[in-house]
């Protein structure tokens, strides 16, 4: 089990190769009415897509097993579990000998004593799930306080989206396989996804997010710093190997004059001339929207030979990994870090003195 969150408390359990995998919500208000399709519309979001996902179909219902009576929460703790319903754990026995490069088996198989690789077991991607059931909670708390959270496909390997996008645009990209933001791009995506799939290669990419809707000085200070509980989660998601806030590592070329957000009176109300510092400053927010970038590595399970260790005869060896992979992450990775998001917002919400 393993647990985050101070107000708001998420306590992941199960593996991917398990009966079920699931987590533990604490903190959400008593009475407060869930919202069952939305959260399974988010659920939806986080599946693969023909082509560009994981052939490795799970229905992904959410139970709500313990601390929700007639449809709004009844206890302290809320229990989530969903089912593993298709497993194949004999695609994975090799790799307890032959581990993956780019996975967790060779540390984990190093750290654990009888540790089994399956599925990925507890550092599979589809630990995620429960997150995201979790965080469409979390998504319609804060959308009642009136803060929105959407995220998109910025990049995937060389097609990158380097144009500013409003709210509206970043969820409109909902209606896309990619979640590029339009048609072009989510072709252009797809394709480069496919052309690494038809490889036997994996590519990677970025997912940008923005919430809108809170308040100057929301936020904390030193090690409960908004961007600092923000990048803890959005690393927490497998395969992510960056986060960048506004400019992020862009600002270390720049001077003060061109990075600072110079302010200004809007409609009666303080406004920025820019949004380098992704609407972060001091941990805080400052007005603007949070804007921030998350970089996913390629999958690491590729068909293509590579070079590995035999760890029982301790030689060299090399693997090529059959199995149910997605060729990109990033695509399912989206309402992941939305999730991840509402997670960390409604958390500091609660634990704010000031609300
Ligand atoms: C939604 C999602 C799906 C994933 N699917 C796969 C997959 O099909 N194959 C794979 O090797 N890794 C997949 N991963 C990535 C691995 O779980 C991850 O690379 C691995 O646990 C090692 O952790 P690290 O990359 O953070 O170091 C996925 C991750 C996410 C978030």
């Amino acid at each position: 089990m393993y647990s985050t969150g101070s107000r708001l408390r998420i306590t992941l359990f199960g593996r991917s190769h398990n009966e079920c995998i699931g987590c533990i919500v604490e903190g959400l208000p008593k009475g407060m009415r869930i919202d069952f399709d939305n959260v399974q519309r988010m659920m939806d979001q986080r599946k693969p897509s023909d082509g560009i996902g994981t052939p490795r179909k799970e229905p992904d219902a959410v139970i709500f097993e313990e601390g929700v009576t007639d449809g709004c929460v009844s206890s302290d703790k809320v229990l989530i579990k969903i089912m593993n319903t298709n497993r194949k754990s004999s695609s994975y026995s090799g790799f307890n000998v032959t581990p993956r490069p780019g996975h967790a088996d060779l540390p984990a198989l190093m750290k654990y004593e009888n540790f089994d690789v399956s599925g990925g077991a507890q550092f599979s991607g589809r630990m995620t799930a429960p997150l995201v059931a979790a965080g469409a909670i979390a998504i319609q708390f804060l959308m009642e306080k009136g803060i929105r959270i959407a995220a998109y496909t910025k990049r995937i390997y060389d097609v990158i989206d380097d144009s500013d996008h409003t709210f509206e645009e970043i969820e409109s990209s909902r209606g896309f396989r990619t979640r590029a933001i339009g048609e072009q791009l989510d072709s252009k995506m797809a394709d480069a996804i496919l052309e690494a799939s038809k490889d036997g290669d994996s590519v990677g990419g970025v997912v940008g997010c923005m919430v809108t809707g809170l308040q100057p000085g929301f936020g904390g200070i030193w090690f409960d710093a908004l961007d600092v509980t923000l990048a803890k989660m959005m690393f927490s998601i497998p395969a992510v190997k960056g986060v960048e806030f506004g400019k992020g590592f862009g600002l270390a070329g720049m001077k003060g004059s061109e990075s600072n957000d110079q302010y200004y009176i809007k409609d009666s109300k303080i406004s920025a001339l820019s949004n380098n510092m992704g609407g972060i400053c001091g941990g805080m927010c400052d007005g603007m929207p949070l804007v921030f970038d998350v970089a996913f590595k390629p999958t690491p399970s590729i068909s293509k030979k590579q070079r590995t260790v035999d760890l029982n005869e301790m030689k060299d060896a090399t693997i090529e990994i059959g199995g149910r992979h997605d060729p990109c992450i990033v695509p399912r990775a989206v309402a992941v870090v939305e999730a991840m998001t509402a997670l960390t917002v409604m958390d500091q919400y609660l634990s704010d003195q000031k609300y």
